[in-house]
C-alpha cells in the first residue's frame, strides 16, 4: 500500500484537484483500488467525490475522519475501516477495463473544532502534543496496515492551515505531493510548509526521499510561468542540499483549464474519466501516467 499526501500550507493551488485527479486517474488506468481520505474542514474532496445526500448522512452519523482520530484518543474500538463510504452515484468512472475504484473517508466543518478540542485536552491533561501525535500516527499505521489487502493507495487531501491529522498524515506517508502554481507566491508557501515540516519533524523518512512537485495551473504561454519553474528548480535543489531531502518535479503539468474548475462540480449520468475531464482529459491522462511512474 502507498501512502500519498497531497499538501501545501498555500491555499488555492490545487490540492483537492490534484488528489482527486490522482485517485481517479490511478483507479481507472491502473486498475488501482484507492482510499482518498479528507482531512480539510472546507471537507471540499468530500464534495466533490460524494454526493450530497450521502455527505449528510454520514456527517449525522458521526461518520468523519474527526470522529475517527477523536475515537482514537479515546481508545474506543472503531477503526479506520469503520469510517469508509463506497460513493455511488455520481463518482462511478464508469465501465473501466480495469477493476480500480475510489472509496472515501469524509471530512466535515466540524474537523476545526475537533483539532481545536484535542489540543486543549492535551493541555488540560499536561500531555504533549507531539505524545499524543505518536498515539495517532501508531493507531492511524496500525489500521491502514490492516486495510493493506483492500486497497493499493490511500490519498490524503489537507488544508492550506496545518491540524493535527495532517501531522499524522505526513508522518504516515511515503509520498507528499505538493502541487505549486509556477508563481512567486505560490513558491514561498512551499518553501515555508517545507521548511516548517522539517525542523518539527513532520515528515516520515520515506516522504523525506519522495517529495514531489506538481506544476498546477500552468500556462504554458506565459513567459513568467516559464521563469518561475526555473526558481523552483533551484529551491528544490537548495531544499535537497540543506534539507537533506528529494524533491523532483513531477513529469506533466497540470494546465490551467476551464475543465479542471469544472470537474469538481461534475455531476454526469454515468461519467467516465474522459467525461468528466473533458477538454482537458489528454492533460489529465498525461499527469495520471507521471503519477504512476512517480510512485513505482
Ligand atoms: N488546473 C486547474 N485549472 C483551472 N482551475 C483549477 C485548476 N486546479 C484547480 N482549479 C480551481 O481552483 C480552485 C482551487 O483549487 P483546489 O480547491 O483544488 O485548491 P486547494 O489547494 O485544494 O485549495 P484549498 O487550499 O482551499 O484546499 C478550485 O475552484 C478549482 O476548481
Ligand atoms: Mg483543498
Amino acid at each position: 500500500m502507498k501512502v500519498i499526501v497531497s499538501a501545501n500550507s498555500k491555499g488555492g493551488v490545487g490540492k483537492t484537484t490534484a488528489a482527486v485527479l490522482m485517485a481517479e486517474g490511478l483507479a481507472t488506468f491502473n486498475g488501482q483500488r484507492v482510499l482518498c481520505i479528507d482531512l480539510d474542514p472546507q471537507a471540499n474532496m468530500t464534495t466533490v467525490l460524494m454526493a450530497e445526500d450521502l455527505r449528510e448522512k454520514l456527517r449525522k452519523n458521526n461518520h468523519t475522519i474527526d470522529q475517527y482520530f477523536l475515537g482514537a484518543i479515546n481508545a474506543n474500538h472503531a477503526t479506520l475501516k469503520d469510517f469508509i463510504a463506497r460513493p455511488t452515484g455520481h463518482l462511478s468512472l464508469g465501465k473501466v477495463r480495469n477493476p480500480g475504484h475510489v472509496h472515501a473517508v469524509p471530512s466535515a466543518t466540524r474537523v476545526i473544532d475537533t483539532d481545536r478540542a484535542i489540543v486543549r485536552r492535551c493541555a488540560d491533561l499536561g500531555r504533549e502534543l507531539s505524545s499524543v501525535r505518536a498515539d495517532l500516527l501508531k493507531r492511524l499505521k496500525a489500521d491502514l496496515e490492516a486495510l493493506s489487502g483492500q486497497y493499493e493507495v490511500v490519498i490524503f487531501d489537507t488544508p492550506p492551515a496545518m491540524n493535527i491529522f495532517t501531522e499524522v498524515a505526513l508522518l504516515a506517508a511515503d509520498y507528499v505531493f505538493l502541487p505549486v502554481v509556477p508563481e512567486d507566491l505560490s513558491t514561498i508557501g512551499f518553501r515555508e510548509f517545507v521548511g516548517r515540516v522539517h525542523s518539527n519533524n513532520l515528515l516520515s523518512p520515506a516522504a523525506k526521499q519522495n517529495l514531489v512537485i506538481m506544476l498546477s495551473k500552468y500556462q504554458k504561454k506565459w513567459l513568467s510561468h516559464g521563469k518561475t519553474i526555473d526558481k523552483i528548480n533551484g529551491y528544490a535543489a537548495a531544499l535537497n542540499k540543506d534539507f537533506g531531502v528529494r524533491f523532483r518535479l513531477l513529469d506533466s503539468e497540470i494546465t490551467h483549464h476551464e475543465a479542471f474548475a469544472q470537474a469538481s462540480e461534475f455531476r454526469g449520468k454515468s461519467p467516465t474519466f474522459d467525461t468528466k475531464y473533458g477538454k482537458a482529459k489528454a492533460n489529465a491522462k498525461a499527469v495520471a501516467k507521471a503519477v504512476w511512474t512517480a510512485i513505482n
